[in-house]
């Protein structure tokens, strides 16, 4: 059973998927930790209802980034509790080469849209304002940057003439929920190498079930 720590800042719906499937036993992970920026945050609830330890670390915002005592304190907590691994989940700041560092390629991360289109905020208003007819969810490894690294898989959903962009992101959100713990599984499975920013599959993911 792989260690992992989630980092969210919202309401936690990947999460769950994520600790679902691990409680369902088609991911082989145990949840050890769900850190979280925000007191309110709906992840913390989540928590709570799967019985998965949670910490909240606030701290001073500056420019989207975690201050450096704010990351050193996220990354103690995964530290303490032995997370192997760290899966991103609606957490609303960069992380810097610190925490990085402390865990290279193995932070993950799941973005609203097809990547490289649309990093950053709002991704499927973004999608939907741009007028694309195809978008999507991507789980990435997480690097330096915002939204920029290596891909691990991506889902395509289609934009329908009646959307709004409320209605896009709500089908993308179902989506997500079923990529994340696919391309963890993969991920945990080792089924891959990493040449520059291109993830190379070695084995294929095994559909969802
Ligand atoms: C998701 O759309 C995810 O792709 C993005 O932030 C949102 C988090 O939603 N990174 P939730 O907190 O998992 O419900």
């Amino acid at each position: 059973m792989t260690r992992i720590a989630v980092l969210a800042s919202g309401r936690g719906s990947n999460f769950e998927a994520l600790a679902a499937a691990a409680q369902a036993g088609t991911l082989p992970a145990a949840f050890v930790l769900l850190a979280s920026d925000q007191p309110g945050a709906g992840a913390l609830a989540v928590a709570a209802r799967f019985g998965i330890p949670s910490a909240v670390i606030t701290g001073r915002r500056e420019r989207g980034r975690l201050d450096a005592e704010c990351e050193a304190r996220f990354l103690a907590a995964c530290r303490a509790a032995g997370a192997e691994w760290i899966c991103l989940a609606g957490f609303m700041r960069i992380l810097g080469e610190h925490f990085l560092g402390a865990y290279p390629d193995r932070v993950v991360n799941i973005h609203p849209s097809l990547l490289p289109a649309f990093p950053g905020l709002d991704a499927q208003a973004q999608a939907w304002a741009h007028g694309v007819r195809v978008s999507g969810c991507t789980v990435h490894l997480v690097d330096a940057g915002v939204d920029t690294g290596p891909i691990v898989l991506q889902r395509a959903v289609p934009v329908l003439p009646m959307d709004s962009a409320a209605s896009l992101a709500a089908r993308i959100l179902v989506e997500e929920h079923r990529l994340y713990p696919e391309a963890l599984r993969l991920l945990l499975a080792g089924g891959w190498q990493r040449e520059g920013r291109r993830l190379l599959l070695t084995a294929n993911p095994e559909p969802a079930t």
